[in-house]
């Protein structure tokens, strides 16, 4: 966990995040150095550094809705160390702390990553539809900085490029419904289930589903933006 002693890393924290937005082509809610610094005096961080003191890795938490929903954000892992774990290891790290401090709320995230969503789903989280999420408006107006953020309004919040997961400690112990199974997910309004094929540890199948999901909504945006507007 991150302590007031981490501080120093905050700017390097933002500078990171900001830089990494940029190169994927995404927006993200913003995040001030104080705001991190915050987050580590609050103890709701997880950071990772090596013994001589070079950063290596962030996360940390949000809680919505009268704590009734937690997020696990602004994950960011400096490049030099990409590929080798860090952030799985720092993303359970952050979900242990988040089921301690907050038992019974549901723990949420929205990404286009599958690095992340490779990671949540290891860890127990389900694709959700958006109305499973939280309605906090001062959680959806995070998104506002982001390049989709048309998009979302246009659905009125109820879709976007971002796959939402879910982690529901309710559903952690109840019995499994045969008939209910597969994907959960909507596009335009509608609900669609995929009963036959598991999500888990199928990710082409998930990339394919994210790029016909970008088709359909980017598409579906580029026809709005022709039609006129009386
Ligand atoms: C995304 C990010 C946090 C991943 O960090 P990392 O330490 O390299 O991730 P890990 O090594 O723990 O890898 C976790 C899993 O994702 C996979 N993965 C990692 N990077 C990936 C990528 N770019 N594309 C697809 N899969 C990837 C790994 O193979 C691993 O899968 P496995 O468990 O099946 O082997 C890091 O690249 C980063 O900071 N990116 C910029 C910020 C960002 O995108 N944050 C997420 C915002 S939602």
């Amino acid at each position: 966990m991150a302590t007031g002693k981490d501080q120093l890393y905050a700017d390097q924290i933002t500078r990171e995040m900001e830089t990494s937005a940029k190169a994927r082509g995404t927006g993200i809610a913003k995040r001030s150095p104080d705001y991190i610094r915050l987050k580590m005096l609050e103890g709701k961080a997880v950071i990772a550094v090596t013994k001589d003191g070079s950063w290596v890795g962030f996360c940390y938490i949000e809680a919505w809705d009268h704590e009734r929903f937690v997020a696990n954000s602004g994950l960011i892992v400096s490049p030099e160390f990409r590929g080798s774990g860090v952030a799985s290891a720092i993303k359970a790290e952050i979900f242990a702390l988040s089921r301690k401090k907050y038992p019974q709320a549901k723990i949420f995230g929205l990404t286009t990553g599958l690095a992340v969503m490779k990671i949540n789903s290891s860890l127990g989280y389900k694709p959700v539809t958006y109305s499973e999420l939280t309605t906090d408006e001062a959680f959806w107006k995070g998104c506002q900085s982001c390049v989709n953020f048309e998009v979302l309004k246009s659905k009125n919040r109820q879709n976007c490029l971002c796959t939402a997961m879910l982690y529901d400690p309710a559903a952690e112990n109840a019995p499994v419904d045969s008939k209910q199974g597969g994907i959960a997910v909507s596009l335009g309004g509608k609900l669609f289930r995929r009963r036959k094929r598991e999500f888990k540890g199928n990710f082409k199948l998930f990339e394919r589903w994210m790029r016909f999901k970008k088709s359909v909504l980017l598409g579906a945006k580029k026809a709005s933006d022709k039609t006129p507007v009386w």
